[in-house]
């Protein structure tokens, strides 16, 4: 194990909240430690796109200094809800919406999203909620040592574009033996 196996209490409860509704889409511990680090060297607001139960955003709000705000939005009622109940009072503000509302609350310093909500994006949207030096965390790729980057044997054409885009620098991080997760800093 390469991190205590202790995890923060806030992040305790969004799994405990994902346990409670078979929720299996959140994210991983390692991307979670991942985030946190990240979050901490922002300032300013950071946006999750799609909350599921509230774990990324947990490890965010762990992460992120104080001053900053942790925003995140999800389409699903129940889910949003019940997020908003279990966060209340823990300085993060959950949406119940379309991320791409999220826009109206931009520019962010750190953009949260998962692989398969992006693909299903207009890269440029997402994009334009970045401010300069800001960066975009791309969450639940296969690992894939070729290049170009392989998915489900076919080229990620998703991850190609984020990596070859001059306006970023990025890197794709393998954080398990199954999930990598992409950063990219906008110059
Ligand atoms: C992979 S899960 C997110 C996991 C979460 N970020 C975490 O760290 O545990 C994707 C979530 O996005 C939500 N979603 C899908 N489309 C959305 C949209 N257009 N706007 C907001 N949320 C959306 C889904 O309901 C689902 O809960």
């Amino acid at each position: 194990m390469s991190a205590p196996p202790e995890l923060p209490e806030l992040v305790t409860r969004a799994l405990r909240m994902s346990l409670q509704h078979g929720y299996v889409m959140a994210s991983r511990n390692e991307t979670g430690r991942l985030l946190a680090t990240l979050a901490a060297t922002r300032s300013g607001t950071m946006a999750e796109c799609g909350t599921g139960c509230g774990v990324g955003a947990a490890w965010l709000r762990v992460g992120a200094p104080k001053g900053t705000r942790v925003l995140t939005a999800e389409l699903d009622p129940e889910l949003a809800h019940g997020v908003m109940e279990m966060f209340a009072g823990d300085d993060i503000d959950v949406m119940h919406a379309d991320w791409s509302t999220l826009a109206e609350h931009a520019p962010f310093s750190l953009i949260f999203i998962d692989a398969e909500s992006a693909r299903h994006s207009p890269r440029e949207e997402i994009i334009d909620m970045l401010e300069t030096g800001g960066m975009i965390v791309l969450d639940d790729f296969s690992p894939s040592t070729n290049w170009p980057p392989m998915e489900s044997g076919r080229v990620d054409q998703l991850r190609q574009a984020w990596l070859t885009d001059e306006r970023f620098t990025s890197v794709d991080v393998m954080v398990a033996p199954d999930t990598s997760v992409l950063i990219a800093v906008k110059r």
